[in-house]
């Protein structure tokens, strides 16, 4: 598997939304600056949400002005053609569409059905495209679902194949409350690749039970090479009750680095980068490798 492998840094979006402590848009800024110059150059940094939804999100507009003038691929959530006005003004270039494999959480997290949400998703997909931008597709609950119990791979190949055909240019799957364990996440990968070819599809795992580096080394088994991770481990969804952070970026590099996949991530940036984000959220990073990191540097500074 010695090939390469694109990170998709969610830290300032996913990361940041459910925190309680607020984060000014000049330190979302100053964090997605330090991601990038740590060398990761696909960030998602904001999202076009109501603000009575997702609160943390507002100011995305003024986030999103203030790294286009860094060297990178800036991703921000659209949720429909309001969220999508308001991107386009802040000179978004990706986008992303969020959809769910299951009723349950659809209904928490945008109220509407999945059906609703994809015929939401028409008119926004057909009009970025128009405009050249670019439309990435998510799916929620891939791997089970916070209100609806267990979720049928067939029930996210479903959704995929219509994300697709819409003309979404990736498709990112969510294990939104971190569920899964490597089996079934290599048949959900082997499953959904046959509606999405596999070197479109993306890995979105959330750590809540600690499987998640195990079931994104299974996807990488079954050939999939993109990965969705937050710095720290920060994240999870107001909508998923008990749902902790993404797998955090420094284990996923730590991961794929020890197995002779270049990520161009330098580490000691990367870590810099967590603890200033970690300090002014007010909360200890739960990533594995920065958590030795930082030891291992105090070790070093007190000796
Ligand atoms: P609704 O209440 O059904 O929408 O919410 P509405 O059209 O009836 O509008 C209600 C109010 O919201 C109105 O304002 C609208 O103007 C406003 P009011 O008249 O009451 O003052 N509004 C908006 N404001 C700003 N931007 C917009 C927007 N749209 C409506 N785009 C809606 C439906 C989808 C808007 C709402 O439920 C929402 O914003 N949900 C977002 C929830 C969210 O962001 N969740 C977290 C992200 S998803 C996630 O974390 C999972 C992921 O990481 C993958 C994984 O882990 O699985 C992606
Ligand atoms: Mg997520």
């Amino acid at each position: 598997m010695n090939d390469s492998v694109r990170i998709v840094e969610v830290g300032p979006r996913d990361g940041l939304q459910n925190e309680k402590t607020p984060v000014s848009a000049a330190d979302r800024i100053a964090f997605i600056e330090a991601l990038v110059g740590a060398g990761l150059h696909t960030v998602e940094v904001g999202a076009f949400v109501s603000p009575k939804a997702i609160p943390q999100m507002v100011n995305s507009d003024t986030v999103l002005r203030g790294v286009q003038h860094l060297a990178g691929e800036f991703h921000v959530l659209v949720p429909n053609e309001k969220g999508y006005d308001a991107a386009r003004a802040a000179g978004a270039k990706v986008i992303a569409v969020f959809a769910s494999a299951s009723e349950g959480f659809s209904r928490a997290n945008i109220n509407c059905s999945v059906a609703e949400s994809i015929e939401r998703f028409k008119s926004v997909i057909a009009r970025a495209r128009a405009d050249g931008v670019k439309v990435r597709g998510y799916i929620s609950c891939v791997l089970g679902c916070p209100y609806d119990g267990e979720v049928q791979p067939k029930a996210v190949a479903d959704v995929a194949r219509v994300l697709w055909d819409l003309g979404c240019y990736e498709v990112s799957l969510g294990d939104t409350i971190g569920v899964g364990t490597p089996r079934k996440a290599r048949h959900l990968l082997r499953a959904v690749a046959g509606a999405v070819p596999i070197a479109h599809l993306a890995m979105h795992f959330h750590d809540t039970y600690g499987q998640a580096l195990a079931n994104l080394y299974a996807g990488m088994e079954e050939g999939a090479r993109v990965i969705d991770s937050a710095a720290g481990g920060l994240g999870g969804c107001p909508y998923a009750p008990g749902a902790t952070g993404n797998v955090a970026t420094e284990d996923v590099v730590y991961m794929l680095e020890g197995m002779g996949i270049a990520t161009g991530v330098d580490m000691e940036k990367l870590v810099a980068a967590t603890n200033e984000i970690s300090r002014l959220i007010g909360r200890t990073a739960v990533s594995r490798v920065a958590t030795a990191i930082n030891a291992k540097r105090r070790r070093a500074n007190s000796e």
